[in-house]
């Protein structure tokens, strides 16, 4: 069998940082699941406008907060007025978005490992690939673990691989392809992070005999995190902050 890349990731994620619990991909959701004792953070990273790595899911900004339109046409000043807290519960009004920076700084200081989801604006893969993974370099530098990068977006993974090849990569797929070992290959990454609808035991262990890590997103039914663990997947990708959550 061959040998498995490095993982020093718990195989419990907090998924957008503090799951349902509280506004995805805020500061006040690292906070979330730190407390529920989660140990590594999934996160979605872009580029506003006039170039900031800022934490954020969506191509608009509707959604999770106050302000309309898409990310892409804003600057970071104009993000940083909008309140990103609000739409999750009254609790949280006002919580602002997070730098990628501030992100990093944070998680590196509770000893906290980070995914980072490349997540370009449309038409910047490239480019927010390379800058998170420039940023990424610096931000970890002399950290205990590396940050796991992973896209959807595949120029964004080449990209990321030409200017920081020795972070490692994880290819994000919305369904599995049946050249996935070339892919990962191509990327040199060290894992496939699917949708846990296709998760199975064959595809976990030929994915392990192919000698690559795999995870899973997004895992909210007890039963399925227990069996997915059982069958020996290295990652499952939780909202359920509560229920799902590492051994205290
Ligand atoms: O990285 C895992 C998962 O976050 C991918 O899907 O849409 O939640 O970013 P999405
Ligand atoms: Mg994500």
């Amino acid at each position: 069998t061959a040998k498995l890349p490095s993982w020093p990731y718990s195989r419990y994620i907090a998924h957008r940082g503090g799951g349902r619990l509280a506004p995805e991909n805020t500061l006040a959701a690292m906070r979330v699941g730190a407390q529920h004792g989660f140990t590594i953070f999934e996160y979605d990273v872009k580029l506003s406008s006039d170039n900031v790595l800022v934490l954020m899911h969506d191509d608009n900004v509707d959604r999770t907060s106050n302000g309309k339109g898409p990310a892409a046409a804003k600057t970071f000043a104009e993000l940083a007025q909008l309140d990103f807290g609000s739409w999750h519960s009254a609790a949280y009004a006002g919580e602002p978005l997070p730098t990628f920076a501030a992100v990093a700084r944070y998680t590196v200081a509770n000893n906290i490992a980070s995914n980072v989801e490349i997540k370009p604006c449309p038409g910047r893969e490239a480019e927010t690939g390379a800058a998170v993974a420039l940023a990424a370099r610096q931000l970890w530098q002399g950290a205990a673990k590396p940050p796991l990068l992973s896209s959807f977006a595949e120029e964004a993974l080449q990209a990321a691989l030409e200017v920081a090849p020795e972070l490692p990569r994880a290819l994000l797929v919305e369904k599995v392809p049946a050249d996935w070992r070339e892919r990962l290959v191509k990327y040199q990454c060290v894992a496939l992070n699917i949708n846990q609808k296709d998760a199975t035991r064959e595809l976990i262990d030929a994915v392990h005999a192919a000698g690559y890590r795999i995870a899973a997103w997004t895992v909210n039914d007890p039963e399925r995190a227990r069996l997915l663990l059982d069958w020996g997947i290295d990652g499952i990708f939780t909202d359920e902050l509560a229920v799902i959550r590492p051994a205290a």
